[in-house]
């Protein structure tokens, strides 16, 4: 079973497009997915569980819908509050929140709060996440640090991919070890990029409201017929 699982939730408009309604009513059932996947990621023994709710990037979409996704967050977070204690769900999130509302901000550090000490699983939702964002902000970290020794460039030459990824908002998160994207694209669309390097990816045409807990069962089977070699052969992997 893969440890660390990230969903792309692509095809909240096309769905809401099918059934004659508008982008928020796809985003309102898209959400009610991803609290049912929590569920079923939290059954079948995932441990980690991102999900892409905002990109930095949807900030340019238009002003009603980001305005609809920002006070989505902010009524459903505390309506979910009671079932992520009872399922042992402990909520995270990775990006930068301060441009987030105070409303959206405030049900953040809230569920964070109360669910810090859970341990069935660990629900990261990214929210005004962008992976080049992250390794731009890691690299800056490292640039600061650096400069604050006496040589520097001896500290810039230590660094290692292993260090680097510690001054990376994902330092305490497991490596994505499966990145499923439904609706069709085939693209990682700035997710994780850094652990993107061997992340196993699997694309689904499945719609994000339509998508099922078999759907996700048919991506981990996909996932466990796979081979990760990390630039091995298969042989040395097999011995
Ligand atoms: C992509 O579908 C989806 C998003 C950009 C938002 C995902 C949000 C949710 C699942 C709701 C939960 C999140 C919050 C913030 C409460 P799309 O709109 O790009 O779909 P399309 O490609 O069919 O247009």
């Amino acid at each position: 079973m893969p440890h660390h699982v990230g969903i792309i939730m692509d095809g909240n408009g096309r769905w809401a497009k099918t059934q004659g309604k508008g982008r928020l009513e796809g985003h309102k059932k898209g959400a009610e997915v991803a609290r049912n996947v929590v569920q079923w990621a939290k059954n079948l023994g995932i441990k980690q569980l991102s999900l892409y709710a905002f990109s930095t990037e949807n900030w340019q979409r238009p002003k009603l819908e980001v305005r609809g996704l920002m006070s989505l967050l902010s009524v459903l977070l505390p309506k979910t509050l009671p079932d992520m204690m009872q399922n042992g769900v402990r909520f995270k999130t990775l990006g930068d929140l301060s441009p987030l509302p105070s409303s959206a901000k405030r049900a953040v550090q809230k569920a964070v709060e109360a669910t810090r000490h859970n341990t069935a699983i660990d629900l990261i939702l990214c929210l005004n996440y962008g992976g080049q964002q992250e390794i731009l902000a890691a690299t800056k970290n490292v640039l600061r640090q650096a400069l604050l020794q006496d040589h520097p460039e001896q500290a810039i030459e230590a660094l290692t991919t292993s260090t680097f990824r510690d001054q990376m908002w994902c330092h305490d998160i497991a490596p994505l070890d499966l990145l499923i994207r439904t609706g069709g694209e085939m693209r990682i669309s700035n997710f994780h990029l850094w652990d993107a390097a061997y992340t196993e990816l699997y694309f689904t045409n499945v719609l994000w409201p339509d998508y099922s807990q078999q759907h996700l069962q048919h991506a981990l089977a996909d996932f466990q017929g796979r081979e990760r070699r990390y630039g091995l052969t298969s042989e040395q992997v097999q011995s």
